[in-house]
């Protein structure tokens, strides 16, 4: 089995980027399969920060080939802007960099506005005001547009369409669609062809999810998600292949955790302590700035989001963040309000936030270095966390990152991904 997929085990903002980064010097091809530009993968080069919405984070790498697939939500003007971005930066020098599916849906202005983004609206669900929810709506309802009509229909007929669901105002002129259909027409190809090509070709694919286990519509906290498929399953469907080329899935969590927006989060930190981490960690949203609100590393969690998706490897991001804390807790059951203690996440958001965590404390890691070679570079305290989280989730992590740039990782399990 050669290709991998790769996905975020908790609310989000996992450190995806990073990761998605450091596999894709491996990878020949690196594919987004849900979500759209809500996401914001954080990549650092040289000391730099790149953030992307929707180029899949392989681009940083110009011997990948970097596709989107149909089950991606393309916002046109983010692309554009994004395509343009990495064409001054040398990243976009030939055509092949970048295949989008003309089966993708779009995201346009009126979807924003329809999502809040004119503070017009009430934001219960602390949603990023991308658009998505309400795109996702009008797909689900067949009065979307795709990348396809895009391309094909005449410009009248596509605000037609619109109207149907917005407000003539929101609507886009003819001179954005040409610049949108003229951006996107030379990288527009069947992804299905390109990417079962590549794999019969020996190619190594990694599948890039977006958001995390905790934010899928259907296994998440409902209704505190987002409106698509987190799970790594959704990859086969987002990529629209068979879900026999996936092969195995990493997923990423963070050695403590954080969620924005709204919703149930059982080892959320109060006060100064949560203002504490977040300082530490840097915990404000990169897609909108907003700040997280951080707790504990929660492995009741981690280990249903195993039980779903069937993870096979774990990477662990942000260890240092956890330096020099004089106890470090880890959540390994809830309490329920009665007292007793549960170990798979119930099935309601108003049962979720009655329910209090139970923690192991570990003692105090002392300095995380920002480089290690070797687990016996960590102190036996960091060392003991691994192990017991490893322990409890039943999964190997095969990668530990201590820093955001590019070679502050530790990988663990080599030969499990090399191209070939
Ligand atoms: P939406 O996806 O913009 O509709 O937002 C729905 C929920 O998902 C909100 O709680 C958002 O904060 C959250 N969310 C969406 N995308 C991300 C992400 O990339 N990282 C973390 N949270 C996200």
């Amino acid at each position: 089995m050669t290709n991998l997929v790769c996905i975020g085990a908790q609310w989000g903002d996992e450190g995806k980027g990073k990761i998605v980064d450091v596999l894709s010097e491996q990878s020949d091809v690196v594919v987004r399969f849900s979500g759209g530009c809500n996401a914001g993968h954080t990549l650092v080069l040289n000391g730099e920060k790149t953030i992307m919405h929707l180029m899949p984070s392989g681009i940083l790498w110009k011997h990948t080939s970097n596709v989107i697939g149909p089950g991606v939500l393309i916002d046109p003007k983010v692309l554009t802007e994004e395509i343009a971005l990495c064409k001054d930066k040398g990243l976009l020098d030939n055509q092949d960099r970048l295949v989008v599916s003309p089966l993708a849906h779009l995201v346009f202005w009126h979807h924003r506005v329809r999502d809040g983004v004119q503070g017009d609206e009430d934001n219960w669900l602390g949603s990023t005001k991308r658009g998505i929810g309400p795109a996702y709506e009008d797909k689900v309802s067949r009065t979307g547009l795709r990348v396809g009509d895009l391309l094909s229909k005449d410009f009248n007929a596509l605000r037609k369409q619109m109207k149907l669901v917005a407000n003539d105002s929101h609507l886009p002129s003819d001179s954005e669609l040409q610049m949108w259909r003229d951006t996107l027409a030379p990288y527009t190809k069947d992804t299905t062809s390109f990417l079962l090509n590549a794999n019969a070709d020996g190619k190594k694919i990694l599948f890039e999810g977006a958001q995390g286990f905790g934010l899928d519509i259907d296994q998440g906290t409902y209704p505190f998600v987002t409106s698509s498929h987190c799970v790594s399953a959704y990859a086969a469907v987002g990529a629209g292949i068979p879900h026999t080329m996936l092969g195995e899935t990493i997923a990423i969590t963070k050695a403590y955790t954080t969620r924005v927006g709204t919703g149930p989060f059982p080892t959320r930190l109060n006060g100064v302590e949560d203002e504490c981490l977040r300082h530490k960690g840097g915990e404000f949203g990169a897609t909108t700035g907003r700040p997280r609100a951080c707790g504990w590393l929660d492995l009741v969690q981690l280990r249903r989001a195993r039980m779903v998706t069937g993870f096979s490897k774990l990477a662990l991001t942000k260890l240092d963040v956890l330096s020099n804390y004089d106890v470090v807790n880890v959540c390994v059951a809830y309490v329920r309000p009665d007292g007793s203690q549960i170990v798979n996440p119930p099935a309601t958001a108003e049962e979720y936030s009655s329910l209090t965590p139970f923690y192991v404390p570990f003692k105090n890691f002392g300095e995380v270095p920002q480089q290690i070679n070797s687990i016996a570079d960590l102190s036996a305290a960091a060392q003991s966390y691994i192990r017991f989280i490893e322990g409890y989730v039943g999964v190997p992590i095969s990668i530990i990152s201590v820093g955001p740039e590019r070679g502050q990782e530790l990988i663990l399990l080599e030969n499990t991904w090399q191209r070939s």
